[in-house]
């Protein structure tokens, strides 16, 4: 069920579109912000919400890949994995965060603080390699760096 916090926020990002169709992305971002993801219970009940059917939000869902569908740790890593990330050494850096972490891209951490997942290009390829945290861009990242980085996110 949504929250009321979550059903006035979603309500209000719909006076900024021409129909309720329009605002699904924005409706599972602020599912996604309170809770982490957006679960299949989250998503009928947007999808109830904007009066389209679950299986045409899941598919929007699906079709966005910022928008999480599975639960995630408590700080979601996204490492670039793009081409001018890729040619800077971003595989160096990936690995060496699932050895810190013990997860693999994709997974979380036994102690749920972190999640890691792909993202493309971040916009930042001058400073490649580059991950995202929690909103926190980090460039020119090195396994030098990795565990300085870390740090900031206990
Ligand atoms: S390719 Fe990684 S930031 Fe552009």
């Amino acid at each position: 069920m949504l929250t009321a916090e979550e059903e006035q926020e979603i309500k209000a990002e719909l006076a900024h579109y021409p129909n309720t169709q329009a605002v699904c992305i924005d409706a599972m971002m602020v599912v996604q912000r309170s809770r982490g993801w957006v679960s299949d219970e989250s998503i009928r009940d947007i999808a109830d919400l904007l009066g389209m059917s679950s299986a045409d939000l899941d598919g929007v869902a699906t079709f966005y890949n910022l928008i999480r569908r599975k639960p995630v740790g408590r700080h979601v890593a996204l490492i670039c994995d793009s081409v001018s990330c890729w040619i800077m050494g971003c595989e160096r850096v990936r690995d060496q965060l699932c050895t810190r972490l013990g997860t693999a891209l994709g997974g979380s951490t036994a102690d749920g603080r972190f999640t890691l997942l792909p993202i493309v290009c971040l916009g930042a390829c001058d400073h490649a390699p580059v991950m995202l945290i929690d909103g926190d861009l980090h460039t020119d990242v090195d396994e030098q760096r990795i565990d300085q980085v870390l740090q900031k996110y206990i």
